[in-house]
C-alpha cells in the first residue's frame, strides 16, 4: 500500500472544496451526536446554492440545523432519524422530515440499499502511526455508513478523544480530509430534582449486585446511577453513555465483573456529556465504542445475565403502551434503541425492561398516566412488551397483567392530584369493581 502519510498530505483540502464533491440528487449522512464535523457542514450551508435537492440525515444532534432555513427548500433537505431540540419546529413545519426506523437496524438499511447512503461527512482523530483514524465518542451508525458510501469526506479534529472498540478508519478509506480542530460540543448534565431523586431510588431498588445496565436518554438516566453507589459489580452494555457513569467507574461499583459478554467492558454505540466525559473514554481499553447494529441487537444484548434497561418516556396509557416519542402528532425525538433494550432485557436471564418519568407534565398540570393517548400519538413501546413503569410514586409491573389490573396498577403511580379523574376513567371502562380480586 502506498505510504498512508503520502495519501494522507494528497487528500488535504479545504471544507469549501471538500463539500464541492457531494453530487446533487443524493444523499448525505452527518455523523451523529459529538461525531458531527461541524466545519463541513457549515461549509455545505454556506454554498447552499450549488446543490440540487440533497437530503441530509442523522440522529441526535448537539448543534443547530441551519439546513433547515425555509431558503435551503430544494438545495438541502434535512430527514431526521431522530428528532432533536434544534430541528424539531422544522419538523413540525414541514421544512423537514422523519423518517422511523430502529437506530440498530440503520446500518442495515445503508447496506441493503433500504437507505443508500452517496456521502458521508464525519469526524476523526488524527492518525496514528499505521494511518488509523479514530471516530471517538460516536461509532455508532456512523462507520458502518462509511462502509457503503461512494464518498467519505473526514474532518480531522485534534479535540477528538481516541478510543477502542471497532471506532477505527484508515486514511486510505477517506477521499478527503479537512483539518479543523473546533472544539466538541457538551451535553452537561442538570442538577437532579427531588422527582427525578425519587425515580432514580424506586428504580434502583429494582437493579441487583452483578447487574447489566442500559440507560438511555434524557434527566433520567443520570439520576438513577446516582443512586446506585451501595451496589456491586455492575455493568454497562448501552446504546450511550453520559457523565454519570464516571463516578461508579471510579469508585469500582461498575468494573463489568459479572458481565457475560464483554466482560470488564463498558460498552457503547456512542457516548455525549461533558469534557470530563471525553477525557475519562480517551484512550481508555475499559471503553469500548462499536457500531450500533452489534451493541442494539436485541439477540446480542439478551446475553448479558440480568440485563437491566432504563428509558424514558412521555405517557403510558391504561393499557401499558408507551409513547416515548411525540406530543400527539408531532413528532418529539425518536425510537433510538428503546425497544431494542426492552426485547433484549426479555431475553436476558434474570433480565429487566425499566421504562421511567415524572408522574406530571408542563410543570404539574398534566398527567402523564392517561387512560387513553390523543389521536396521532406514537407508540413507541407496544403493551405486549411492556414491563417495569416507574414514576416517583412507585412501581408498576405491567408483564402479564390484565388490562384491567393494568389501568389500577398504573393508576396507583400517577400524581395524587389526577388519581380522582382517572378512577372517573376507570369506572367508565370497567365498571364499579369492589369485587374485583386483583393478583398483582
Ligand atoms: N404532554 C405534554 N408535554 C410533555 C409530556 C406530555 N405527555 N411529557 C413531557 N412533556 C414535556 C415536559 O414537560 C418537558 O417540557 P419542559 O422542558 O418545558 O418542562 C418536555 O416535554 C421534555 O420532557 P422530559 O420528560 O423532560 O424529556 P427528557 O429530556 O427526559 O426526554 C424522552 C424523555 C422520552 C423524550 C427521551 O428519553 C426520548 O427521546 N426517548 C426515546 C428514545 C429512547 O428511549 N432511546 C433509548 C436509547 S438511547
Amino acid at each position: 500500500m502506498e505510504n498512508w502519510k503520502t495519501v494522507y498530505q494528497s487528500r488535504l483540502v479545504t471544507a469549501d472544496e471538500a463539500v464541492t464533491h457531494i453530487p446533487n440528487n443524493s444523499r448525505v449522512l452527518i455523523g451523529h451526536a459529538a461525531n458531527q464535523p461541524p466545519a463541513l457542514v457549515e461549509a455545505m450551508c454556506r454554498n447552499y446554492r450549488q446543490y440540487e435537492n440533497v437530503e441530509l440525515v442523522h440522529w441526535v444532534t448537539l448543534f443547530g440545523s441551519e439546513y433547515c432555513a425555509p431558503e435551503m427548500q430544494g438545495h438541502l433537505r434535512f430527514n431526521g432519524l431522530f428528532i432533536s431540540g434544534s430541528n424539531r419546529k422544522a419538523v413540525a413545519q414541514n421544512l423537514a422530515d422523519f423518517t422511523p426506523t430502529y437506530f440498530g437496524q440503520c446500518p442495515r438499511y445503508f447496506r441493503d440499499g433500504t437507505l443508500p447512503i452517496d456521502a458521508v461527512l464525519i469526524s476523526v482523530t488524527p492518525p496514528d502511526e499505521h494511518g488509523f483514524c479514530s471516530l471517538g465518542v460516536s461509532v455508532g451508525g456512523t462507520l458502518p455508513a462509511t462502509q457503503v458510501a461512494k464518498v467519505v469526506i473526514a474532518q480531522v479534529n485534534r479535540n477528538l478523544p481516541r478510543t477502542y472498540g471497532d471506532s477505527h478508519i484508515h486514511v486510505s478509506k477517506i477521499d478527503y480530509l479537512v483539518e479543523a480542530d473546533t472544539p466538541l460540543p457538551t451535553m452537561e448534565s442538570g442538577p437532579v430534582g427531588e422527582v427525578e431523586a425519587a425515580i432514580g431510588r424506586n428504580c434502583a431498588s429494582l437493579i441487583e449486585d452483578g447487574s447489566t445496565l442500559q440507560l438511555g436518554i434524557g434527566s433520567i438516566p443520570d439520576a438513577v446511577l446516582k443512586s446506585l453507589t451501595d451496589k456491586k459489580d455492575l455493568g454497562i452494555h448501552s446504546e450511550m453513555i453520559a457523565d454519570g457513569v464516571i463516578d461508579l467507574y471510579e469508585k469500582g461499583i461498575i468494573n463489568g465483573a459479572k458481565k457475560t459478554i464483554h466482560k470488564g467492558k463498558i460498552v457503547v454505540a456512542f457516548l455525549m456529556g461533558s469534557q470530563r466525559l471525553y477525557d475519562f473514554v480517551h484512550n481508555n481499553p475499559d471503553v469500548e465504542v462499536l457500531p450500533v447494529d452489534h451493541v442494539n441487537d436485541p439477540w446480542v444484548i439478551g446475553q448479558n445475565r440480568k440485563m437491566v434497561s432504563i428509558n424514558s418516556c412521555l405517557q403510558v396509557d391504561f393499557n401499558g403502551q408507551v409513547n416515548s416519542e411525540s406530543m400527539g402528532i408531532q413528532q418529539f425525538s425518536g425510537v433510538g434503541g428503546q425497544l431494542d433494550y426492552i426485547r433484549g432485557s426479555f431475553l436476558s436471564p434474570g433480565g429487566k425492561a425499566i421504562l421511567a418519568m415524572p408522574s406530571t407534565a408542563k410543570k404539574g398540570t398534566l398527567s402523564r398516566i392517561v387512560p387513553v393517548f390523543e389521536a396521532g400519538t406514537t407508540v413507541t413501546t407496544p403493551r405486549t412488551d411492556t414491563h417495569y413503569i416507574v414514576t416517583e410514586y412507585g412501581i408498576a409491573n405491567l408483564r402479564g397483567k390484565s388490562l384491567r389490573e393494568r389501568a389500577k396498577l398504573l393508576i396507583g403511580i400517577a400524581h395524587p392530584k389526577f388519581h380522582e379523574e382517572l378512577w372517573a376513567a376507570y369506572k367508565e371502562r370497567y365498571g364499579e369493581d369492589e369485587n374485583f380480586l386483583s393478583h398483582s
